[in-house]
């Protein structure tokens, strides 16, 4: 077994059959992200991965051969398990597995990309519905419907942190054992934080309630924030949101005029909606700049959304500017 789950892990799920469900399906996950951790650790030695494909995902990313190897690792890992729709930033359109099963699960399957060749962390997120009777209705739903999601990030260590929606668990692939082995029970982020991750380069961009906080960040103690604020952006979310769940802190990617990024960068189902669900369990929160990422509907599969999560209390200052902006 790839993982060996906490005595707790989905317990909370009250179906039986759901809960075994999900279970096996975050075997197969682990087994699949076994297999792309060791690619990443091997890296420039195993040939080409981060060259480009020529390829283009529908949002219009040039794929990568990691981005399309990793979503191949995770559709045969998936077909193995009790999963009846797929949905992957990789996939123009929904993946039906087998319509009798019990899951949807959605994923970004190596997020990251631009790290690949740096050796600097990259990972895998995952989402997990019951499945409804049709593909779209599936996942077109809130992410709270989600009843498991889970980071994986490909870095020093293998980690995963996982939800079933009873708290955030953190496991740590041993390398000795190849198994995932629990590290900490109960992921708790404080409620301040004096550390954020924002792509500056955008500032131009951004709308004035974005631009007002970041510039009263860069004040430090002589600013309204009254505290020097440390910066740090890894450029793989899925790095930036495991340091935030290990010390605190607060990640933006908001919406900017640039063409086509109005709601930003990352995707809702895949991106978003997990990292919300695991950063709410682990106690922080996670908003598109006023609006809880977990209450909105997905209208498109590969929809984009302001991304704002993290440490309670920054991120409510942040809605604050734009409350005050309105
Ligand atoms: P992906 O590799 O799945 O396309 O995701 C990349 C995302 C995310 O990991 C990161 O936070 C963000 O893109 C970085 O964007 P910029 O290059 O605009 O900073
Ligand atoms: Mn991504
Ligand atoms: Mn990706």
């Amino acid at each position: 077994m790839a993982i060996k789950f906490s005595s707790a892990f989905a317990k909370n799920i009250k179906d039986e059959a759901v809960q075994t469900a999900v279970r096996k399906t975050v075997v197969s996950l682990a087994n699949a992200c076994k297999q792309i951790s060791h690619i990443c650790a091997r890296g420039p030695l195993e040939s080409g991965m981060g060259t480009q494909t020529g390829a283009a995902n529908t949002d219009g990313d040039a794929q990568k051969a990691l981005d399309v190897r990793s979503d191949e690792i995770i559709t045969a890992a998936l077909e193995t398990a009790p999963v009846a729709y797929y949905a992957s930033e990789e996939q123009d359109s929904i993946v039906t597995m087998d319509k009798t099963e019990l899951l949807a699960v959605a994923s970004d399957p190596l997020d990251g990309s631009s790290n690949i060749d740096t050796n600097v962390s990259i990972g895998t997120i995952f989402s997990i519905f019951v499945a409804k009777d049709a593909a779209v209705s599936s996942f077109f739903r809130p992410g709270s419907d989600q009843i498991c999601a889970g980071v994986f990030v490909y870095g020093p260590q293998t980690t995963l942190v996982v939800t079933a929606g009873a708290g955030s668990e953190t496991y740590v692939l041993d390398p000795d054992t190849g198994v995932f082995t629990l590290a900490i029970a109960s992921m708790k982020i404080e409620p301040s934080s004096t550390e954020y991750a924002i792509n500056a380069s955008n500032h131009h961009h951004w709308g004035a309630p974005v631009r007002g906080y970041i510039e009263d960040c860069l004040l430090g103690a002589c600013g309204p924030l009254g505290a020097k604020q440390n910066m740090r952006w890894v450029g793989s979310l899925v790095a930036d949101a495991n340091r935030i769940l290990s010390r605190g802190g607060m990640f933006m990617y908001p919406g900017d005029d640039r063409p086509g990024y109005k709601d930003g960068r990352l995707r809702l189902l895949y991106e978003a909606a997990p990292v919300a669900f695991v950063i709410e369990q682990a106690g922080g929160t996670a908003t598109d700049g006023t609006r809880r990422i977990l209450d909105i509907d997905l209208e498109t599969l590969h929809q984009r959304i302001p991304l704002v999560f993290g440490s309670r209390e920054p991120v409510q200052a942040l809605a604050d500017y734009h409350k005050k902006q309105d």
